[in-house]
């Protein structure tokens, strides 16, 4: 487990360093066009590292009184499952998402935008803590963002 940051931070930022390492040092104009990048899955570090993004991320959930009632502790290693299927699913990863939708996991909560808000900070927080490049982070972000109009319910 402890090991897990530093897989993230080394398979984001070795495999850089590996592709401008190898990159030839008299590149043609055809060679300079920028190779396609790798899904956010594998930038990420893959599923060891989207579960210990979401380990970290649902300890501080459960810490945070001002979030954490929905999440019965019954909850949590459904919530968990599903949390890492869905960002596996959001990033190009290969897996299959066996959750309800956000509308209706969330209908009834009364979420409110300050809520949203909080979990989001939560997860830059994990983001962070793993170092996490901005590129990704931001990434990462915005496939969740657009779920917010689904889980909130303020008016
Ligand atoms: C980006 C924001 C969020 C994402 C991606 C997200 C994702 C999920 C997922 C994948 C589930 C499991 C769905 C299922 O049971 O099939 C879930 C359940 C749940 N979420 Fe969220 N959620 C978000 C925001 C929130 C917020 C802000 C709250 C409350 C403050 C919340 C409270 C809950 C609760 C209580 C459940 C369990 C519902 C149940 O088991 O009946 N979620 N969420």
């Amino acid at each position: 487990m402890r090991s897990l940051p530093l897989l993230l931070v080394c398979l984001v930022g070795c495999a850089t360093t590996k592709a401008a390492e190898t990159k030839p040092a008299e590149a043609s104009a055809a060679d300079a066009k920028p190779a396609a990048k790798k899904p956010l899955f594998e930038r990420l570090g893959g599923k060891p590292a989207i579960e210990a993004v979401v380990d970290d991320f649902l300890g501080r959930v459960s810490q945070d009184a001002t979030i954490n009632s929905g999440f019965a502790v019954a909850h949590v290693p459904r919530v968990r499952q599903r949390l890492i299927e869905l960002v596996c699913v959001g990033s190009g990863g290969p897996c299959t998402y066996s959750g309800r939708d956000m509308t209706t996991a969330h209908a009834g909560q009364g979420i409110t935008n300050a809520q949203f808000d909080t979990l989001v900070g939560h997860l830059v927080a994990t983001l962070d803590k793993f170092k996490v490049p901005a590129a990704e982070k931001n990434e990462l972000l915005s496939v969740l963002g657009p779920m917010r109009p689904a889980i909130v319910e303020e008016p």
